[in-house]
């Protein structure tokens, strides 16, 4: 298998908790040098001590980090709310009630159109230094548009998620509806889902519904993760705390009682502030979460509604300038914990044994991404070993 060196990082991010104790948080190495063999790194440490490879890449003094972990999206969808998106900016509020629009345009997608659409939207991310991306589905809403979402989205991750449960379709009854996602559109989502998810708020499910969804999905074989406490004070984390699921997403408004839930279940609170950005409301209280011992998370949620941008860079410099993250913190959350949110340990932080998802600033530390807001700082790109995104020097 061919090996390759890069050399000449003026700062290694490794997210190696084993590196702490020097490194910090972040695990940080100055004037490193990394090896990549076949898919995987195979050796981190100084560039003094580099061993010698087939390959050898300079990354000229700049900074490496691990390929962004965007634990939640919502890319299967077609249309555009761009008009939505204005009338909020001139005093409407968000609803969940937009959803809606989306759906009809989606189902009137071909299966086609629909992949070519997310195709485009994960070139977007690969290029801004996103590896890892779970994808829902959620504008389709029947058992046909569930299980072709998800079909498409399997070809782009294995993350995906059944969100059949995102909004009432206008059609139907609740109760129905909900007899149809724990029934027939569950048995034909599941063999392309790896989790499942509810979006717990008013005007979509309640705190009972969601309860049943998520255990019918369980009895399925999925994992659950929730939408919750977006758009009002609500029992959705609780429940997500209760249930013992790995992440729970959007936190906005949160009472102590749900803090004190998330410090003793250690489900981790996946933060989306690029959602409050576009929606105007108030940003969570990541710094609350923080000090009170919860593992924070931030994820872009890029959908047509809420929040249509697909820039991890953004949701760090919001997380650092509107929720007091310190930028460490913040592209830790980007990374090794949304890997966490996914439950996957192979990714999200840069040591031997774990994926070659790198990839190069245009900077001379991760400060930056915070520091130089809406600058495109990544130069280069690996994933899975492989260069996908760069520039002469860099690919080798
Ligand atoms: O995560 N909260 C629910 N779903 C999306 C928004 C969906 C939409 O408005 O189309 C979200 O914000
Ligand atoms: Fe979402």
């Amino acid at each position: 298998m061919t090996t390759t060196v890069i050399t000449g990082i003026g700062e290694l991010v490794t997210n190696d908790p084993a590196r702490a104790e020097q490194g910090g948080l972040l695990g940080l190495l100055t004037d490193a040098a990394v090896v990549v063999e076949g898919r995987r790194i195979a050796w981190v440490g100084p560039a003094a001590d580099a061993p010698d490879a087939d390959v050898q890449v300079d990354a000229g003094g700049r900074a490496v980090i691990p390929g962004f972990v965007d634990s939640h999206s919502h890319l299967v969808f077609a249309g555009d709310r761009s008009a939505e998106f204005e009338a909020r900016m001139t005093g409407q509020p968000y609803t969940a009630g937009g959803i809606r629009t989306t759906v009809a345009r989606t189902r009137a997608a071909t299966d086609e159109q629909l992949t070519s659409h997310v195709a485009r939207l994960v070139a977007e991310m690969r290029t801004q230094g996103t590896t890892t991306v779970e994808i829902k589905s959620g504008y389709g809403l029947s058992v046909h548009d569930e299980a072709r979402s998800l079909a498409v989205a399997r070809q782009f991750t294995d993350e995906t998620t059944f969100l059949g449960a995102h909004v009432v379709p206008a059609d139907t009854t609740p109760e129905d509806y909900v007899a149809l996602v724990t029934g027939p559109m569950l048995a034909a989502a599941a063999p392309h889902a790896r989790w499942i998810d509810v979006f717990c708020e008013d005007g979509a499910f309640d705190v009972d519904q969601a309860r049943a969804i998520l255990q019918a999905g369980t009895d399925s074989g999925l994992r659950g993760r929730l939408h919750a406490n977006q758009l009002t004070y609500g029992g959705g984390v609780r429940l997500a705390c209760e249930l013992g699921l790995v992440a729970v997403d959007h936190c906005t408004f949160l009472a102590d009682a749900d803090v004190d839930a998330l410090v003793s279940s250690g489900t981790i609170a996946t933060l989306l502030p690029g959602v409050e950005f576009s929606t105007r409301q108030p940003y969570p209280d990541a710094r609350g979460l923080l000090d009170a011992g919860v593992r924070v998370a931030l994820a872009s949620d890029c959908n047509p509604g809420s929040c249509f941008t697909s820039s991890m860079a953004l949701c760090i410099a919001l997380a650092v300038r509107e929720m007091r993250m310190s930028p460490a913190e913040a592209l830790h959350a980007a990374t090794a914990t949304g890997a966490a949110a996914l439950d996957r340990d192979d990714v999200g932080v840069l040591a031997p044994g774990k994926a070659a998802d790198l990839v190069l600033l245009d900077a001379p530390s991760h400060v930056h991404l915070a520091y130089r807001p809406g600058v495109p700082l990544v130069a280069g790109v690996w994933q899975a070993g492989r260069p996908v995104v760069g520039t002469p020097g860099w690919s080798g």
